[in-house]
């Protein structure tokens, strides 16, 4: 609970703030077990951020801190400029937020479920129902019972339940999970279309095709620790592209990229040559790659770029999905 009141310029200094969602060196620990380690996240204001790791990284935990339905062990942080828990009421009045599967009476229908949480809020709460509902796709199905409901609809459900406080933050935990193709596609428009209203929306994946596709921007995190955080432009910008080569000498083509100063890192194998172009690389790279064997009398048979290093990190990340924490 919040107990202290703000001053005007702390409020100024909320509304100023950059970030939707900042922490410095927060850290939660159960016993010896590191789920939140250090992490100093920042997550711009309107746009859709993917906190994106694999099962067991510490996502559902950094949530809750966040939330403050647990305590972290130190470190701070701030929702919408407010520090929090010390102005958890004030910042949690503008989060709308869904952890874990959301809840909801089954025996009720999914208005009144609605109607019961915006009893609970400021009366405008109440008139936001309707639009709500119709926000989400689930006006037709508003008045039958939850326990009725497929995982989809509670999902959608979910999101009405976050959209009655009017949020200018919301913070989904795997809002994709349990979806079907388009039910995930309805969650992704649901999102563009809450981005393209100003508001702020974080959710947790352990999918990048799914944070790929879906957010502007996303931090990765493994085994607690945020590893990279940014835009995913910029991200799959400064990443290195890997060429796979398949020639007719590899001995000469290592020796030929090798030497050049191209900034090429070259590694042969099995397969052929593998060729790690610098951050940044364009395709007029490739092209000279290509170039500078052909020229030299190096017969070429595919030359292939295989993978970002963003996208090989992760996969390495997330192969170890499984192992004893
Ligand atoms: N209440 C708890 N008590 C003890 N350990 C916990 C508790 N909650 C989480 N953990 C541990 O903290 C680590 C992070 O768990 P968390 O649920 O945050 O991961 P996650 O990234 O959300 O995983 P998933 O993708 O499976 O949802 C795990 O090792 C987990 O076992
Ligand atoms: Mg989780």
């Amino acid at each position: 609970m919040s107990t202290t009141t703000l001053s005007d310029s702390e409020h100024r200094a909320a509304a100023d703030s950059e970030w939707a969602v900042a922490t410095h060196a927060l850290t939660k620990r159960f016993g010896p077990n590191v789920a939140v380690n250090n992490v100093e996240l920042r997550v711009p204001r309107g746009c859709a951020f993917g906190y994106l790791g694999p099962n067991g990284a510490g996502k559902t935990t950094l949530i809750r801190v966040l939330l403050g339905l647990t305590h972290a062990d130190s470190g701070t942080m701030s929702l919408l400029g407010y520090e929090v828990p010390r102005h958890r009421d004030r910042a949690l009045a503008r989060v709308g937020a869904i952890v874990d599967e959301p809840r909801f009476h089954a025996h009720l229908t999914g208005r009144q479920n609605l109607e019961l949480l915006a009893s609970h809020r400021e009366t405008a709460a109440s008139d936001r129902i309707g639009p709500a509902l119709e926000r989400v796709g689930m006006t037709q199905r508003a008045d039958d019972k939850v326990s009725k409901y497929s995982m989809g609809m509670r999902q959608r459900l979910g999101v009405a339940a976050c959209l009655l406080g009017d949020p200018e933050l919301l913070i989904l935990d795997e809002p994709m999970n349990g979806l079907d193709p388009a039910g995930i596609h309805d969650m992704r428009t649901m999102i563009f279309a809450l981005v393209a209203e100003g508001r702020t929306v974080v959710l947790s994946s352990h999918l990048l095709d799914e944070v790929e596709r879906t957010c502007d921007a996303l931090a990765i995190v493994d085994r607690g620790s945020v590893v990279r955080q940014g835009p995913i432009s910029e991200l799959l910008a400064s990443a290195s592209v890997f060429l796979q080569v398949e020639c007719s000498d590899v001995e000469r083509a290592t020796a030929l990229l090798s030497t050049g100063n191209l900034g090429l890192r070259v590694e042969s194998g099995a397969a052929g040559l593998g060729v790690v172009l610098p951050p940044g690389a364009g395709r007029d790279l490739i092209a000279e790659v290509a170039r500078l064997l052909v020229v030299n009398g190096v017969e070429l048979y595919k030359l292939q770029p295989v993978q970002t290093s963003l996208e090989s990190w992760f996969l390495e990340v997330t192969s170890r999905l499984g192992e004893t924490k």
